[in-house]
């Protein structure tokens, strides 16, 4: 018993040093791999760090972390220590393997495939994800992982129904649980509006995204792979009415779409355009139209990445399925084959918000609007591949059937 009592105390600092939430993301370089951890205690006296190398059992190289220290938003304000460290020369089609920590705890060790630029891309991408309902969908992003089945996962606003609930316990058992396919594949994300809360403190202090989006917070980035640009925009700025912010990113939009010499330039943002509802008039929130033709302070979007011939927009926040025509203020471009869209004369448009949220919506319940082509009210996600420089592939991947189920084939075409 003493014994016992006594191992339990000598051990408590490494526990409270336990290494959680490992996750990586894109730094836009890709030679690089950002790892981020958490420990729930200070590391005194101690440099965090990454260890890796091309095989399991001779990790060679270190990189070392810079940690931020922050506080919960919530009553108790819990203190939690976000750790980010950079694995570097890294090459594109190999696989590492890493451990994070420190000399008090490490982790396990993780395998991950550096993207290869090379090949074609293959993403997961969706909006609105939770441990409550989404499991069977991280049962799958996990099982995919193992499988080697995708270069990059990307979740377009709300995490974990909320990552601030309860002192942030609940965003740290989101993370935890998502670890098993985010510690393997880089894991990109931005803000819904379940994120906006004390101006969005959780998902700046949980996450490490590209640091090129004016304010170097996680909120709006970009990055290039291979033949595509990726644009991620905040579009909570508008809801919350953050005018100079609003600004400064459509400005920095504006310089990422002229300078951008991708062949495929895909932009992703959390509050819908166009999608079908239960009222005739489809999507029409004030707060989700305003990012779309804009206001005095508010500039609106839509232009601009119309002119700059974005290839396809995805969106979340209502939680279905629904993929539509090539749109443009409100007037779609219908074509021979709804499968199969060649030279799209304007933006696809892609609401992807079912992952597995709190609660779901059944496109029954909706009236579809002309410009819709699908609407699937299973929970799942999006497979995204980018064949080459003329194919676009995505699908919807049903998640409530074991092993998933592809629902809504399709090919953007261009020459
Ligand atoms: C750590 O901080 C330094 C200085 O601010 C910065 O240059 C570096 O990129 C940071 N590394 C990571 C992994 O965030
Ligand atoms: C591009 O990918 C599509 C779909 O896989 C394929 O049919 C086509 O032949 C490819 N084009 C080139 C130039 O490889």
């Amino acid at each position: 018993m003493i014994s016992f009592l006594l191992l339990a105390i000598l051990l408590s600092p490494a526990l409270a040093s336990k290494v959680e939430q490992v996750h990586l993301s894109l730094s836009g370089d890709m030679t690089e791999m950002v790892v981020t951890w958490i420990t729930k205690e200070p590391l005194p006296n101690v440099t965090p760090f990454v260890v890796y190398g091309v095989s399991n059992d001779a990790l060679r190289w270190t990189g070392k972390a810079n940690t931020t220290s922050w506080k919960s938003d919530g009553k108790e304000g819990t203190e939690r220590y976000t750790h980010r460290a950079t694995m570097q020369n890294l090459v594109p089609g190999d696989v590492y393997y890493y451990q994070v920590g420190s000399s008090l705890a490490m982790s396990d060790t993780f395998r991950f495939s550096q993207p290869d630029p090379s090949k074609p891309l293959r993403a997961a991408i969706f909006g609105d994800l939770s441990v409550f309902k989404g499991q069977p969908t991280i049962d799958q992003l996990i099982s995919a992982t193992q499988k080697n089945q995708f270069d990059i996962i990307i979740h377009i606003g709300d995490l974990a129904y909320n990552l601030h609930d309860d002192d942030g316990n609940v965003g740290d058992a989101y993370m935890n649980a998502v670890q098993p396919f985010a510690a393997h594949v880089p894991y990109m994300v931005f803000a819904g509006n379940h994120e906006v809360k004390s101006r969005f403190h959780h998902i700046v202090n949980r996450f490490t995204m590209p640091r090129n989006g004016v304010y170097d917070d996680n909120l709006f980035w970009s990055f290039d792979y291979g033949l595509v640009h990726f644009i991620a925009i905040n579009s909570e700025y508008y809801a919350e009415e953050m005018t100079i912010e609003a600004e400064a990113q459509y400005r920095w939009l504006e310089q990422e779409l002229k300078k951008s010499k991708a062949t495929w330039k895909i932009v992703m943002f959390h509050r819908p355009w166009y999608c079908s509802t239960k009222s005739e008039k489809g999507c029409h929130a004030d707060a989700d139209k305003l990012s779309r033709k804009g206001v005095l302070g508010f500039p609106g979007l839509e232009d601009l990445l119309n002119k700059h011939k974005v290839d396809l927009i995805l969106y979340g926040h209502k939680h279905t399925y629904e993929r539509m025509w090539p749109i443009y203020n409100k007037k779609f471009f219908k074509s021979e084959d709804p499968g199969h869209i060649k030279n799209a004369p304007a933006p696809v448009y892609m609401l992807t918000g079912g992952a597995g949220c709190h609660s779901h919506e059944d496109p029954a319940d909706e009236i579809p609007q002309d410009f819709s082509i699908k609407c699937l009210g299973e929970y799942g996600y999006t497979l995204l591949k980018v064949h080459n420089a003329t194919h676009l592939y995505t699908d919807f991947v049903d998640t409530s059937v074991l092993e998933g189920k592809l629902l809504d084939p399709f090919f953007l075409e261009k020459n």
